[in-house]
């Protein structure tokens, strides 16, 4: 048996995509399949966790003994985050939110049509931003992960990141390269915050365990039992 050092405590983790309607039949989302956050989501219940995973559309299977609410879109994501995120211990964010919807969803199916068709895209909340401004300087402030999938300039990206969204941890990991990353087994970050460690190489499981190793002492150390 493995360790229980996140028993009694509280963990929110959002995972996947999120779809944003063109029209009903047709939307803008990402290659994100949910794995990593899935692997969270598993291994903080496994550590002793109560978990609650919020998830976009994947193919994975309710973890075991993790309460699991389903959604579509990231406004959708963000009303459940910002529900669920009372009294938790740590909110660890690896949806990959879509960043635009088409400013207006058509009602009914569009046509097709020889023409060019345009389509302006409007922003969606950031919902990890969000709780950072929620609980900036706050007693009750939960520990806040982020994730920054980067094409290049990874660590000064993780680093703007950490500052911008007001989390406590950003794990950085390098996309388009075959074989790690989005929809893969495995992954390969570096945790960019204080005490930073590059370089984790292992499956999802091993990664998100090497995630919940750096928060137990901060964890410890700023919400004592
Ligand atoms: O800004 P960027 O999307 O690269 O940041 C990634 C981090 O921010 C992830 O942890 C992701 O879950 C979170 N995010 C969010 N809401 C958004 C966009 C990103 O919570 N709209």
């Amino acid at each position: 048996l493995g360790s229980r050092d996140l028993s009694g405590r509280r963990v929110l983790v959002s995972a996947g995509p999120t779809r944003e309607p063109l029209d009903p039949v047709r939307f803008i989302s990402n290659p994100s399949t949910g794995k990593m956050g899935f692997a969270v989501a598993r291994v903080a219940a496994r550590r002793g966790a109560e978990v609650v995973l919020v998830t976009g559309p994947v193919d994975l299977p309710d973890p075991p003994g993790v309460r699991t609410i389903r959604v579509v879109t990231a406004e959708e994501m963000a009303s459940a985050v910002e529900e669920e995120a009372r009294e938790i211990d740590l909110y660890v964010g690896a949806a990959a939110v879509s960043d635009f919807k088409p400013r207006v969803a058509a009602a009914t199916k569009k046509k097709k049509s020889d023409e060019d068709e345009e389509v302006t895209l409007t922003r969606t909340p950031d919902i990890l931003a969000a709780l950072g401004k929620r609980f900036a300087g706050k007693a009750e402030a939960p520990i806040l992960v982020g994730f920054a999938a980067e094409t290049e300039a990874l660590l000064q990206n993780a680093r703007k990141k950490l500052a911008a969204k007001r989390c406590d941890l950003v794990v950085a990991n390098k996309v388009g390269r075959p074989g790690v990353g989005f929809a893969s087994d495995r992954n390969r970050v570096t945790l960019v915050g204080p005490g930073e460690r590059a370089n984790i190489e292992g499956t999802k499981e091993q990664v998100a365990d090497a995630i919940l190793d750096w928060v137990v002492p901060v964890l410890e150390e700023r919400r004592p039992r």
